[in-house]
Parts: structure tokens; sequence; C-alpha cells
């Protein structure tokens, strides 16, 4: 990072004045935005390493889209603060971006010590979660889903399958029955999806009814499950902070990993070394989950930032406190990007680094089950309906707006039918599953 010294003081080079005039902002929302956030990437670069963008109507902030540049933000917590105070004061309450952006007591908005203690409540939690138990939650999960749209021949796999799967295994990993993920799903799903103020409100009442009533059923009665080892985590945790944390941890998965399975999946049905392969092809459903990683990554732009003073950074002033975001998507794909279809795989060449975990202290804790339920997912889907194929061409399909993820609306896909009479051939039947 090149930091400049305090105006004044004496300096080898001086960086150039604060003020960048005629400078046009570049919005992150909207349908142009979604439909190809690539090409607006590829105009960005015009800035260099940093450019202005908005991120809502009104909201502005700086976006580091340069691979170099972001891993010197991510690694440097002397110079970078996750604290938002400063930022929020300037933005007002009922901005969409507010819940993504809104300081709380959890790992994603905290720095030092009191991020590493919540941050390893939640990397100790989920090591006691074994591979093998989330490989079956998974599993039953998967079948369930898949055994309710089988025999239509069609189905969108977005809204039947990826929205709906990460929700189904957490309500199960946080210890509750699938009767109680009904209300996770209203509340959850609701809050990213609704469409006016009353389905919101709606939705976020659900949301809170649904983890106080699994905090306090888990405070009386513990169980071999996440929500009982951060209630039990030597950190010991507040009554108030165990909320926090499995807020932080919902809403950290849901929109990831469910982009992570769809993007996915929508690239294996454009490229035949992926459907190929389910037959004996070269390429598999890890494969395709690490050309979304490195090409498409599931959350585009976030680890929100904010400079502890006035600084110099890779170019550009920027102020004490202001929004500062990464582009994991500009920065992983700078030296180029693979299409759909010319997918490059652990196989091919043109893989590479990539950041769609992030980087430094705060990089994703949780990566390794994140991907083993995303394979474990996909292979599932795979396995039951092997012939699957996109229902529409696949640059008809529609991207969820906003800034921060890059996920598919619908993955519309036909199949043929898979009839619960068919002897061996049901997701249901658990004894004649292909890959337990
Ligand atoms: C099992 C599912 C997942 C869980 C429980 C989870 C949880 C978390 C948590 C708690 C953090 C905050 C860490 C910190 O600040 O120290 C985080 C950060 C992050 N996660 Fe994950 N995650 C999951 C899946 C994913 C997926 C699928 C992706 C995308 C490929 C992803 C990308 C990220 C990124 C980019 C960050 C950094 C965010 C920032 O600093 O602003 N995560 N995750």
């Amino acid at each position: 990072m090149s930091t400049a010294p305090a105006p004044g003081q004496p300096s080898g080079q001086m960086p150039p004045p604060l003020s960048r005039p005629n400078t046009e902002v570049t919005p992150l929302y909207g349908e142009e935005f979604a439909a190809d956030p690539y090409a607006v990437y590829e105009r960005l670069r015009k800035y260099g390493a940093v450019a202005p963008v908005e991120i809502a109507p009104g909201v502005g902030a700086m976006l580091v889209i340069d691979y170099r540049a972001a891993l010197d933000l991510l690694h440097d917590s002397a110079t970078w603060s996750k604290d938002s105070s400063i930022w929020l004061d300037s933005v007002p309450e009922d901005s969409a971006v507010m819940p993504m952006l809104r300081g709380r007591p959890n790992a994603l908005f905290t720095d030092g010590e009191t991020h590493a203690r919540y941050r390893k409540v939640i990397t100790d939690s989920f090591a006691r979660l074994e591979p093998h138990t989330i490989r079956q939650m998974v599993r039953e999960v998967a079948d369930s889903l898949i055994a309710s749209f089988a025999q239509d021949g069609e189905a969108d796999l977005v809204g039947r399958f990826a929205r709906v799967l990460p929700l189904l295994v957490f309500n199960r990993a946080f210890g509750l029955p699938d009767e109680s993920s009904e209300l996770l799903i209203q509340g959850i799903a609701g809050m990213f999806d609704s469409k006016t103020p009353e389905e919101a409100a709606a939705a976020d009442a659900a949301y809170t009814r649904y983890i106080t009533e699994l905090t306090q059923l888990k405070q009386r009665e513990r169980g071999q499950d996440l929500t009982s080892w951060l209630i039990d985590h030597p950190a010991e945790l507040s009554a108030e902070e165990v909320v926090h944390q499995i807020v932080v941890m919902l809403g950290a998965s849901y929109e990831p990993l469910s982009n992570l399975i769809g993007n996915a999946l929508s690239r294996m049905l454009v490229d035949d070394r992926y459907y190929g392969n389910l037959s004996g092809g070269a390429l598999t459903a890890r494969d395709a989950l690490h050309d979304v990683l490195r090409n498409e990554p599931p959350m585009a732009n976030y680890s929100a930032h904010y400079p502890r003073r006035d600084i110099y950074f890779h170019g550009v002033w920027l102020r004490a406190g202001q929004l500062v975001l990464v582009s994991y998507a500009a920065a992983s794909t700078q030296s180029g990007r693979a299409a759909p279809g010319e997918s490059t795989g652990a196989a091919g060449s043109g893989g590479g680094a990539h950041l769609a975990w992030a980087a430094g202290p705060h990089a994703c804790p949780v990566q390794q089950p994140a991907l083993l339920i995303a394979t474990t997912a996909i292979e599932r889907l795979t396995a039951w309906l092997s012939d699957i194929e996109l229902s529409v061409p696949y640059d008809q399909l529609k991207w969820r707006p906003g800034p921060f993820q890059r996920g598919l609306v619908a993955l519309p896909a036909r199949f043929s039918p898979v009839s619960p009479d068919t002897a061996g051939g049901t997701p249901w039947k658990r004894s004649s599953s292909p890959s337990s």
C-alpha cells in the first residue's frame, strides 16, 4: 500500500491533489449492472486500482478493482477498520444497503481482539461439525427437495433447490427439526426478496421469532448442534451475542451459498465437459465450483472497510471513515475471465488465484464446509436427474440486482421425470441411492 505523509510534511514524491473533478459515478445497482457487471468493471479500469461507484441511489463508495491493491487492503488491519460508525452518519437509515453495512457485534463488523473472539467461536463451532455429518444432512435435504419436483420434468433449480437447500441444512445444523425451517425460510428468504415494506416487516418478524425460539430452546436443552456449541463456547458469549453470531452465520451463508450452487449449476448446463462428465466426462461438480469462485464469485463486491486516517492508496486520496469496498469479481478477473462454456476448471489452464472468499483476517472462515455443502448438493441433483438441460438460452437468464451478490433470479431447467415408482430411481428411497 502507498500511504502519503500527512499534508505539509516533507515527502520525496507528493501525491496528486485530493479532489478529482469531472468524475462520473457508476451505479452498481439496477438492471444494467445485473445484466453484465463484467462490462462495468472493465469500464471502471480507466480509474486505475480504485474507482468511484454508487451502491444505492445517492450512496457513494470507492471500489478496489485491482488484485494487488485488494490484497494490500485486506491484509492491513493497521490502516483499515471494519467499523462503519463514521460513515453511517452520512447514509439515510432506510437505504437498501443498510442491512449489509450497519455494524453489529459480530465478526464481520469488528476489529482486533473483539473480532478474534467472535471469529474463534464460529471456527471452533464449525470444527465440531464433522464432514460426514454435513454430507449426510445435505444428502437428506437435497433428496427431499429433489423428490418434490423430480416427477414434473421441469423445475426452477434456483427457486426450488439452490435457494432453499442452505436454509434447510442450517436449520438442521442449528439443531431444529425440518418443520421449523418454514419460519426461517419465510424470514430470511423474505428479507432478501420482499418487494414492499409490509412484506419486509413480516419477514423480519418471522426471522426474529425463529432465532428467539431457537436460542431459547437450546438454552434450556443442549444438543450436538451449532447453537449449543456457541452457547457453551469458553468465550462465554452473552445470550445477545449468541443471537448475533447466529444472525451473521445465516446472513453470511445464505446468499453466497445459494449463489455458489446456482451459478455452478448454470455453468455446468452450458458446458459439455461438465455434463458429459455425469456419464464419464472430464470435469466434476468441484471443478464447476472452482470455476465459479474464479470467474463469477457469488459475493461480487463486499469487504466493507474504512480508512482509520486520511490515506493515499494506490493512486487515490481517501478520507478517514469513508466506505471502501473490494470487488472480488473485478480483482479476480483482472487478468482474464472464462465465460460460461469456456470454463477452465481445475483441469484446464487459466485457473489461478481468486478472492472469492476475501483474504486476510476477515476471509471466510467456513470455506471447506461451504464447499462440501455445495459439492454434495450438486452431486446429488445431477446423480438423480442425469439429463438436465436449460429451458432457456443461457444469455436469457436473469441475475439478481444489487451491488454485493452475483446470483441468478431463476434457473429454469427440464429433465426426464423421475417417478417414485421407478425401482432404484427415486431420490427418496435411500437404500438405492447412487452415492450413499
Ligand atoms: C457455510 C456457509 C458459510 C458461512 C457459515 C459463512 C460465514 C462467514 C462469516 C461468519 C464471515 C465473517 C468472517 C470475519 O469477518 O472474520 C464470512 C466472511 C466471508 N465469506 Fe463466508 N460463509 C459461508 C459461505 C460463503 C460462501 C459460499 C462464500 C462465497 C464464495 C463466502 C464468502 C465470504 C466472503 C467474501 C467473506 C468476507 C466478507 C467481508 O469481510 O466483508 N462465504 N463468512
